[in-house]
């Protein structure tokens, strides 16, 4: 029994039960940490500390280790993500056409900082080295829509766009 420090959200005995099945199918399998992290995390979304600290006594690892692996590898998140991801490309060819004004301007649409998630779990924002489409700079994504040769100004309208 624990308190919980944070609200959980609901279904969670659902994923109770997602969690014990991944357990299961990996019980006894050499190299199970990474797949069943990979797993809690579809589960949950991202990888909530207690959850961590229930693989470790599972894996009969130390927790160190696990919190190790999950904090190494950058697909692991040890945070909740927002409904909308939003990449604000910071490549060369995105930073010569003022990539870094449209992340300071994202900072303050948003009002999180690099790999953070709004309190609403509206957004979260990351920035990426190139998102494959420098023609187009400066671009950032949002989810899977791709917005380019943005000015600071274009930022509010796009930000509304998505709840
Ligand atoms: S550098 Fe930004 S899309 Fe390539």
């Amino acid at each position: 029994m624990s308190e919980a420090c944070c609200a959980e959200p609901a279904g969670d005995a659902q994923k109770e039960k997602e969690l014990q099945q991944l357990f299961e199918k990996w019980r006894g399998v050499k190299g199970a940490l990474i797949p069943i992290l990979q797993g809690a995390q579809s589960i949950y979304g991202y990888l909530p500390k207690e959850v961590l600290l229930r693989i470790a006594k599972e894996l009969k690892l130390p927790p160190s280790r696990v919190f190790g692996v999950a904090t190494f590898y950058a697909q692991f998140h040890l945070s909740p993500r927002g409904r909308n991801i939003v990449r604000v490309c910071l490549g060369t060819a995105c930073h010569v056409r003022g990539g870094a004004r449209i992340f300071e301007q994202m900072q303050k649409e948003l009002g999180v900082g690099n790999g953070e998630t709004t309190p609403d779990l509206r957004f979260t924002l990351e920035t990426v080295a190139c998102l494959g489409c420098c023609g187009l700079s400066p671009v950032i994504m949002v989810n899977d829509d791709t917005h380019g040769r943005l000015t600071p100004d274009k930022l509010k309208g796009i930000v509304e766009r998505y709840q």
